[in-house]
């Protein structure tokens, strides 16, 4: 308790201060308009990772961000130290925003408290990067975030019960080094999105931004835009949209019956390649009801994975469309089709190679990519097309993934179950690493 007075008496030193000083800041307390983390490129396992501050003292963890997770764990096993870290109890009303609730005894070999406690909250945390759950345990914290105001990162704010899970160390096996868990954008109310938005009053939707480069960092916003680029482009603004579909059968992790997907699907219609469609089977391109088909977006898998009657339609396809002037070479893993770069011209939007359309709700909406998301260059002479073989009956027909993403602005808009995309940004003379971070 003298820990509590000391603090309450801290408080009152602060408010009396800040009134007397600063009238502004103690008016009301700050609601930011929109929070912000950084996205940085794995040189060696093209994974994209954010840096949080967690904890009490804060710590600044890195992690693997995965937009169709469901939350975000860490490993607690190792180096966990915090003074404010809970286990929310089964009757507890964060325990009420899970489905499915379960309710039992920890299982993970920590000291964090709680564990020796028998109604808590069980959650699953997964790492697609080896397909693998465990049995973790719902968990709070103090956790730290820098605010925008769309122009310039700005102030931080902190979120004392924050929700996320504990992992254990064996979790992070495939994980990039140094990372200590994985960060969930996805579609639940303990993602960051509904989290975040819940907490600080913000617009329920989000951004991400994936910097093609693993040099310079690219964004993901939370909130209300504007989000400015230099040179002063409002990203934000001028997006074309297409509906967010909810695919009713979870499609990673834990399974449970009546659980929907966290992941975000789109609706691919058919495929163009240079306006002409390729012929695939197009019953793959939705979803069924046993949640396999679809097209959903991943920043888990750093080439775009296509089902393999689509995957060998689609190649053919593009083979074609390059004409005879230019020759393939030896494939060079993981891809199917490479070709001899010296034939290949370049243009502001990467390899001049034929564009590949997604066509969307109807033929006026597509998603085109250009050379610099299809092609990806495995040797100075040799460009191969940026796309793998996800196997025949693979679970999503299309995932789109990060290279495809790359300095392409995603807007998700949960309320209005829509995604705004931007299609390449080098057609407007910006990148994703364009966002200045340098706090005002
Ligand atoms: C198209 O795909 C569906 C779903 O996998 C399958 O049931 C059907 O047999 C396929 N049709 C053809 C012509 O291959
Ligand atoms: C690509 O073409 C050039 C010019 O014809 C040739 O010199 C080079 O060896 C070729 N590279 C490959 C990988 O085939
Ligand atoms: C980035 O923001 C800072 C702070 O507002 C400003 O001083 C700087 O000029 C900006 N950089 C560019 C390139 O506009």
């Amino acid at each position: 308790m003298a820990s509590n007075l000391f603090f309450n008496l801290f408080l009152f030193y602060c408010l009396f201060f800040s009134i007397i000083i600063f009238p502004s800041i103690a008016k009301t307390s700050f609601r930011p308009k929109a929070l912000l983390l950084p996205l940085y490129k794995d040189p060696s396992t093209l994974q994209y990772l954010t840096k949080i501050k967690q904890r009490t003292p804060l710590v600044p963890i890195k992690l693997t961000v995965d937009l169709g997770a469901e939350f975000l764990w860490v490993d607690c096993e190792q180096g966990y130290v915090s003074s404010t870290f809970k286990s929310p109890l089964c009757s507890s009303a964060p325990c009420s925003l899970l489905y499915p609730k379960i309710c039992g005894r920890c299982v993970s070999p920590t000291f964090l408290p709680g564990c020796n406690i028998d109604n808590i909250c069980i959650i699953h945390p997964y790492n697609p990067l080896i397909w693998t759950f465990i049995s973790g345990r719902l968990s709070q914290d103090m956790f730290s975030i820098q605010t925008t105001n769309g122009f310039n990162p700005g102030r931080h704010v902190s979120l004392p019960n924050f929700l996320f899970s504990c992992g254990d160390t064996s979790l992070l096996q495939g994980l990039a080094s140094g990372v200590k868990g994985m960060a969930g954008l996805g579609r639940t109310k303990i993602g960051l999105p509904y989290q975040f938005a819940a907490a600080f009053s913000l617009k329920r939707k989000f951004a991400i931004c994936l910097s093609s480069s693993t040099r310079s960092k690219g964004v993901i916003f939370f909130g209300d835009g504007p989000f400015a680029f230099l040179p002063n482009i409002d990203l934000s603004k001028s997006l074309t949209y297409t509906p967010l579909l909810i695919n009713p059968i979870s499609t990673g992790g834990f399974l449970y019956p009546g659980k929907k997907s966290a992941d975000y699907f789109i609706g691919v219609k058919s495929i163009k390649i240079n306006d002409k469609v390729v012929h695939l089977n197009t019953s793959l391109l939705s979803i069924d009801n046993k949640g396999r088909g679809g097209t959903k977006i991943s920043t888990v898998d750093p080439y775009s994975v296509l089902e393999t009657s689509i995957y060998n339609a689609f190649i053919d396809a593009f083979e074609k469309a390059m004409g005879d002037q230019v020759t393939r070479v030896a494939a060079v893993e993981p891809f199917g089709a490479c070709f001899n770069s010296t034939g290949i011209g370049s243009t502001r939007v990467g390899a001049a190679v034929p564009t590949i359309d997604l066509v969307l709700q109807n033929n006026n909406v597509f998603w085109r990519i250009f050379g610099a998301n299809s092609m990806v260059e495995v040797r100075k002479d040799v460009l191969c097309l940026g796309f793998v073989d996800g196997g025949v009956g693979a679970k999503a027909s299309i995932v789109i993934g990060g290279h495809q993403l790359e300095d392409n602005f995603l807007q998700f808009e949960l309320d209005y179950n829509r995604l705004g995309f931007s299609s390449s940004l080098l057609f407007r003379q910006t990148t994703c690493s364009n966002f200045n971070f340098t706090t005002n």
